[in-house]
């Protein structure tokens, strides 16, 4: 019941500020998301006719960059729990000319509508903070990837270095909400900046990976740790 109120909740949050959705990523990330998705997409290491999914793919634009970044023959799935933002994707796709490689479908992470080991790689930008049930959305990546697939988790975080992390804070709190409401007239921009306070520190988050059975869980920092991205893979022996 919670989860479902929760997704809705999300579903509606997502589904107003789709319109400006890219900003707010370039506001967050101080405009460095572009890149960090790039990088994210370049770790991913997958055989030619590959199946991907990205999950909360929002606007499309992870699922892209992971297009551009394989063979030709790999097939990328897009999920989301809300339509506007598929809307969006697919129109962003059909213009990019890439869709015979991206499908999308309208799904919540934590019941992911695919059999046991169907997919290479998943990767999820900028979302496992937002789901209801992060840790039911990492148990659901490990059983759709094959033994030996990897989980690609791109997230914003705050920065290891104390001054850094302070002033981070600061613009979270005080700068995003502002212009959310000056630019929107959105609250949802403050919901959005909590998300990033409230996400599991780098080893925390590595723990869990741990405990869901993924193997080799890692990180690396992007933009001085105010992203990053967990690597995990599931061990050949969950076959
Ligand atoms: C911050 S956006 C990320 C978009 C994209 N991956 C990117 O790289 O910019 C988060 C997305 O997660 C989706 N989302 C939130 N909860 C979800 C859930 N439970 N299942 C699937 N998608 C969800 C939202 O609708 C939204 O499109």
């Amino acid at each position: 019941m919670k989860l479902v109120s929760q997704s809705s909740r999300m579903r509606e949050i997502f589904s107003r500020v789709a319109p400006h959705y890219g900003f707010l990523n370039h506001l967050l990330s101080l405009g460095l998301d572009t890149r960090w998705r790039r990088y994210a997409a370049g770790l991913i290491e997958v055989s030619p006719e590959a199946n991907m999914l990205d999950i909360a793919t929002g606007t499309g634009v992870l699922a892209l960059e992971i297009a551009r970044h394989t063979k030709s023959k790999v097939k990328v799935i897009g999920l989301d729990i809300s339509e506007e933002m598929l809307t969006r994707a697919r129109r962003k796709v059909e213009q990019a000319g890439f869709t015979r490689r991206i499908s999308f479908q309208n799904a919540p992470a934590e019941e992911l509508p695919f059999d046991d080991d169907y997919f290479e790689a998943v990767a999820i930008g900028f979302g496992i903070r937002n789901l209801s049930e992060p840790i039911i959305g990492l148990r659901e990546i490990y059983r759709v990837l094959k033994p030996e697939g990897r989980a690609v988790i791109l997230e914003f975080s705050l920065p290891p270095y104390r001054i850094l992390r302070f002033i981070y804070r600061l613009y979270l709190t005080m700068v995003v909400p502002l212009v959310g409401r000056l630019i929107a007239q959105d609250e949802a921009y403050r919901y959005l900046s909590q998300s990033v306070l409230k996400m599991p520190g780098r080893e925390e988050f590595e723990a869990v990976m741990n405990e869901t059975g993924f193997q080799y869980a890692r990180h690396h920092n992007l933009g001085l740790g105010i992203g990053v991205v967990h690597l995990g893979e599931k061990p050949l022996s969950a076959a």
